[in-house]
C-alpha cells in the first residue's frame, strides 16, 4: 500500500481524508469450489490489499479515484442506485454503498480513493479486497461499527447481486476475518471460524504463489455453471447441499450423469482433504501436506475442469523441481497456483517455473508474497 496515499487524496481532492481502512487479498491453501456447498475453505490473507481513503461532501455523489488508474473520477450517484448502473471496477464501490443502503445504513455522499496492491485478474481477490475496504471506510465516515461476519456478508451481497458474480462467501471471510501468522478454518455452513497457527519459516518451508498472468476465460460463465452443476446433484440425492454428502459411493452410483459425478466427487474428497490438512497442520506434520495440496490440484483438473494449461504448467513444474506439492487456487481457468517448497528452494522451484513457461513461449509469471496478514482494519 502506498505511504503517499493521503498525499495522492490532497492531489485529487483538495482535502485530507477523514477515514481510511484496508482490508487485504487472499490466497486458499486448500478448499476449492467447497465454499457454495455449504463446506470448508482455509484460506490466508496476504499482505497486499486494498486501502481506501474517504471524506464526507455534501450531496448525493459518491466521486471515486484510483491511485493504479490515472483516469478521470467516476461519479455514482447514490440516489436510484441499482444493480445494471455502474460497470467496471467502480461497480464493487458502488455495490458495497448500495448493499450497506440495503441493511438501512445511511451512505453519504463522499469522495474515495482506492489504493491496490493485490494484482488484478491474479485470482487473489482484489474484488473482495475492494468491497471490504470500500465497506469499512463508509461505516468509518457515518461511525457505525458492524462485526466482521456482516461486513463479508455485505460485501458478497454486493458480489452477488450487483456486480453479478455468483460466489461463496470464502473471499469477503478471508479479507475481514484473516490473522497475521494464521491460516483462516471457515465452515461456511455455520460460518464459524477458526484461526489456524501457520509458520512455515519455522519449519523450514515456504509456500510460493505464482501468478500465471494467464487472461481469465469465460470464467463467470464457467463458475456460475459449476455452482449449478452442484446445486443439481445435490437435489438429485436428495440432500441441501453436497457438504451433506456422506457415503460417496453410493452418491456415485446414485447419480447416471458422469460429469454431475465427478463434480460431486471433487466437492466431496475436497472437503475431506481440507479437514486433513487442519489435523496435519496441528499435529505438527507439516510437510505432509503437500501430497493432499496435490490431490486438490488433480481433482481440481481432472474432476471438476476449472485448471488450464499454465496452472498445470506451474504444478508440474514446481513438483518436478522438488515442490512437497502444489496447486491451482482461487476460481481457476487463470489466475495463481501455489506450491509448498523447503525455504531452500524456493529460488530453484521459482527459476524453474519461470523458464518452463519461457520454453512454451508464455508470458513471464509474477511471483506474490505469501507471508499470512491480517484481516480488515483502519490504517492509523
Ligand atoms: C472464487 C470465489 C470464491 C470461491 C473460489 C473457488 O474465488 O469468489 O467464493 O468459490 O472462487 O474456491
Amino acid at each position: 500500500m502506498s505511504p503517499s496515499t493521503t498525499s495522492r487524496f490532497a492531489a485529487v481532492y483538495h482535502r485530507e481524508p477523514e477515514a481510511a481502512w484496508r482490508s487485504p487479498g487472499r490466497v486458499n491453501l486448500i478448499g476449492e469450489h467447497t465454499d457454495y456447498n455449504d463446506g470448508f475453505v482455509l484460506p490466508l490473507a496476504l499482505t497486499s490489499g486494498t486501502r481506501v481513503d474517504a471524506a464526507r461532501r455534501d450531496d448525493r455523489v459518491l466521486r471515486v479515484a484510483s491511485v493504479q488508474r490515472r483516469d478521470e473520477p467516476i461519479d455514482i450517484a447514490l440516489d436510484g442506485l441499482e444493480p445494471g448502473i455502474v460497470d467496471g471496477w467502480a461497480a464493487y464501490v458502488a455495490g458495497t454503498a448500495w448493499a450497506l443502503a440495503e441493511r438501512g445504513i445511511g451512505v453519504p455522499g463522499a469522495d474515495l480513493l482506492v489504493d491496490g496492491t493485490v494484482p488484478r485478474g491474479a485470482g487473489l481477490s482484489s474484488s473482495a479486497s475492494l468491497e471490504c475496504a470500500t465497506a469499512g471506510a463508509l461505516l468509518e465516515l457515518v461511525g457505525v461499527d458492524l462485526p466482521l461476519r456482516d461486513v463479508a456478508l455485505l460485501a458478497q451481497h454486493a458480489e452477488n447481486d450487483f456486480v453479478g458474480m455468483p460466489c461463496g462467501v470464502m473471499d469477503q471471510f478471508a479479507s475481514t476475518h484473516a490473522r497475521a501468522g494464521h491460516l483462516l478454518l471457515l465452515d461456511t455452513r455455520s460460518l464459524e471460524v477458526r484461526h489456524i497457527p501457520f509458520d512455515l519459516a519455522r519449519d523450514g518451508l515456504a509456500l510460493l504463489v505464482v501468478d500465471t498472468r494467464a487472461p481469465h476465460r469465460l470464467v463467470d460463465g464457467e463458475y456460475h455453471a459449476r455452482r449449478a452443476s452442484c446445486e443439481e446433484a445435490a437435489r438429485l440425492l436428495g440432500v441441501p447441499a453436497l457438504r451433506d454428502v456422506v457415503d460417496l459411493g453410493s452418491a456415485l452410483s446414485a447419480l447416471d450423469d458422469d460429469v454431475l459425478r465427478r463434480r460431486v466427487r471433487h466437492v466431496v474428497t475436497e472437503n475431506g482433504r481440507v479437514l486433513d490438512v487442519v489435523a496435519l497442520l496441528e499435529s505438527g506434520d507439516v510437510r505432509a501436506i503437500g501430497p493432499l495440496m496435490t490431490a486438490s490440484h488433480v481433482s481440481l483438473r481432472d474432476d471438476y475442469e476449472v485448471s488450464c494449461r499454465e496452472l498445470d504448467l506451474v504444478v508440474d513444474t514446481a513438483l518436478a523441481a522438488g515442490a512437497l506439492g502444489a496447486r491451482m487456487t482461487g476460481g481457476g481457468f487463470g489466475g495463481s497456483a501455489i506450491a509448498l517448497v523447503e525455504a531452500s528452494a524456493v529460488e530453484h522451484v521459482r527459476d524453474r517455473v519461470t523458464a518452463s513457461f519461457a520454453a512454451a513461449g508464455l508470458t513471464e509469471p509474477g511471483f506474490v508474497d505469501a507471508e499470512p496478514g491480517d484481516g480488515y482494519g483502519p490504517v492509523r
